[in-house]
């Protein structure tokens, strides 16, 4: 289980110094939450943040865009240095256009599902993408509550993934603790995003092992 300390719950003064404390801490990836105030009723940042922290982690930078339009956007991202830039179903008029721009700056591409969204929309889309991220709260804020409900999404993906011979990765977003992602990894979740969790704490490094902990036996 890798594991994607999300910036939205870190320290915006000390971000820097807290990237750095989640990588020394075992992160696996970074989470950059982007929200444009109108797909989602928060407003976050946008690629400038990328370019700023990409001197210094050498980890994955995975985008989550919460923004309508987010065509507009995917070269400022791919150009700041994402890694891994994910748009949402929901907010994406020409969907199968935005994965094929996003590949084609040799980033990886993820297609997002709200809660209340369902797994079967994905299916003519399926092949093109290298991460299915599975919202487990709705999207907006950090520090919400699990939505159990979802991980039957996260169960139905990985059926389908194993079925066909699929790659892409199942992420998971939002709640995610000790318990939440025990259920997470056993129903087929690869990538863990935790923002309060890791960050609500002076020792982010405790709490990412005890994230690993939680799922040792899964993995
Ligand atoms: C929610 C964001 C999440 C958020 C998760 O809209 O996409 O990445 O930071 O925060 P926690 O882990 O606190 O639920
Ligand atoms: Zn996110």
């Amino acid at each position: 289980m890798k594991i994607a300390p999300s910036i939205l719950s870190a320290d915006f003064a000390n971000l820097k110094e807290d990237i750095i404390k989640a990588q020394e801490g075992g992160a696996d990836w970074i989470h950059v939450d982007s929200m444009d105030g109108h797909f989602v009723p928060n407003l976050t940042f946008g690629s400038i943040v990328v370019k700023a922290i990409r001197p210094h982690t050498h980890l994955p930078i995975d985008c989550h865009l919460m923004v309508e339009n987010p065509d507009y956007y995917i070269q400022e991202f791919a150009e700041a240095g994402a890694d891994y830039i994910s748009v949402h179903l929901e907010s994406t008029p020409h969907v199968h256009r935005a994965l094929q721009l996003i590949r084609s700056f040799d980033v990886k591409a993820g297609i997002v599902l709200n809660p209340a969204t369902p797994v079967s929309l994905l299916e003519d889309i399926i092949h093109m993408v290298d991460m299915v991220l599975v919202m487990t709260v709705n999207p907006g804020y950090g520090g919400q509550s699990f939505i159990p409900e979802t991980l039957n999404k996260i169960k139905m993906l990985d059926k389908w993934k194993k079925e066909k011979g699929f790659d892409f990765l199942i992420e998971v977003d939002g709640g995610i603790n000790p318990t939440t992602i025990k259920a997470c990894a056993e129903a087929g979740a690869e990538v863990c995003v935790a923002g309060s969790y890791v960050f609500d704490s002076s020792n982010p490094k405790e709490r990412i092992e005890a994230l690993k902990h939680a799922v040792r036996d899964s993995d």
